[in-house]
């Protein structure tokens, strides 16, 4: 059977790019395949300054409760902290021998994050698409759902195994990205790919006045200024949106309605809301009843570690062999 892997960052609250590009996908897998997901904190220590401990800590339990609040059922996959698997660290020390400094470089990510860092370049933020690597390798996955923010990072991790395999002989296979039909959404600003860093998403267990709130001042056809100009939802985002969220024939009057200025982005914006709490309220609802007993989201994270430990020492033990150390 494939294995399937897929991490996700301990940056703050999960929003709906993560749902719709990623998440989605993890619980659809996870019915079919043998799958691990990590809540990847090693990689969440990266940005500078890095979050402190006690945030850290409260990350980590508030994407746990989120993972689980979206329906991800750790009785059919295996969800548990980078952390606590020492493996993925030292296999990325053992892959960061074999990746080219140049191919690094390149990366779309680490120019990013790198201009956002605001005391130092760390080396953190260069060898992330290592331990990358090594997080997806060290359980011999060849199935990786992700965004499409991620498909560079998983060429690299390829080009990486393929190293590997050329001077150690033949131990990782090649890991491919699968994408879901939503591979990258956008901001409320409607030019941007909606991420927390940039203040311009919608989260998963935002309360819904504040859902509310947020819709009202996202970005529409840019050109449609007043209520009585006619606007094209080709080039509004919101109406993005209604394709993820809204019933096809309530779209096109939406759209229908916009076009002939019959309605307003408002009365637009609303339908949207309505569809999107169907899928937001069941969430908040589950997530408030997992926030009531953090012992039994302690449990299932320990008895993913020791799932995800096992693998992943079996994997080590091979990678020292092949490589001559102790
Ligand atoms: P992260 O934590 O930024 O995001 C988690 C997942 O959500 C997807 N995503 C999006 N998809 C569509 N539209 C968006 N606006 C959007 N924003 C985020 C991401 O593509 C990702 O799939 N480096 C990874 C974490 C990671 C990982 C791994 C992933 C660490 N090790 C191994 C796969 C395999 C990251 O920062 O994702």
């Amino acid at each position: 059977m494939e294995r399937v892997f897929s991490g996700i960052q301990p940056t703050g609250a999960l929003h709906i790019g993560n749902w719709l590009g990623a998440l989605r996908n993890w619980i659809a897998l996870s019915e079919r395949h043998e799958c691990v997901y990590s809540i990847v904190d090693l990689h969440a220590l990266t940005p500078s300054p890095p979050p402190s401990a006690e945030e850290m800590r409260r990350r980590v339990r508030e994407v746990a409760v989120t993972l689980l609040a979206c329906g991800l059922d750790t009785s059919r996959c295996t969800l548990f902290v980078q952390s606590e698997v020492p493996e993925h660290a030292e296999l990325a020390w053992v892959l960061g021998c074999q990746a080219a400094m140049g191919d690094l470089q390149r990366m779309t990510q680490f120019k990013e994050k790198s201009e956002q860092a605001r005391e130092i370049v760390g080396l953190g933020i260069f060898a992330y698409p290592v331990l990358q690597a090594a997080d997806i390798l060290l359980y011999k996955a060849t199935r990786v759902p992700v965004g499409e923010d991620q498909v560079q990072h998983l060429e690299l991790a390829r080009e990486i195994a393929r190293r590997f395999n050329r001077i150690y002989g033949a131990t990782f296979p090649e890991p491919e990205p699968i994408l879901s039909p939503t591979p990258r959404v956008f901001g409320l600003d409607g030019v941007r790919k909606m991420s927390k860093s940039l203040g311009n998403e919608i989260g998963l267990l935002e309360p819904a006045e504040s859902v509310k709130a947020r819709l009202a001042g996202a970005m529409t056809d840019p050109a449609r200024k007043r209520r009585t100009d006619p606007g094209d939802p080709a080039k509004c985002n919101v109406f993005t949106w209604h394709g993820y969220f809204t019933p096809a024939a309530e779209r096109e009057e939406c759209a229908k309605g916009c076009r002939t200025a019959a309605i307003g982005c408002l009365d637009c914006k609303e339908v949207l809301r309505t569809h999107l709490e169907k899928v937001l309220a069941p969430m908040r609802e589950r997530a408030a009843a997992l926030l009531a007993e953090p012992a039994a989201v302690e449990r299932a994270l320990r008895a993913g570690a020791e799932k995800a430990r096992a693998i992943a020492r079996a994997t080590m033990e091979e990678v020292r062999h092949r490589i001559g150390v102790r």
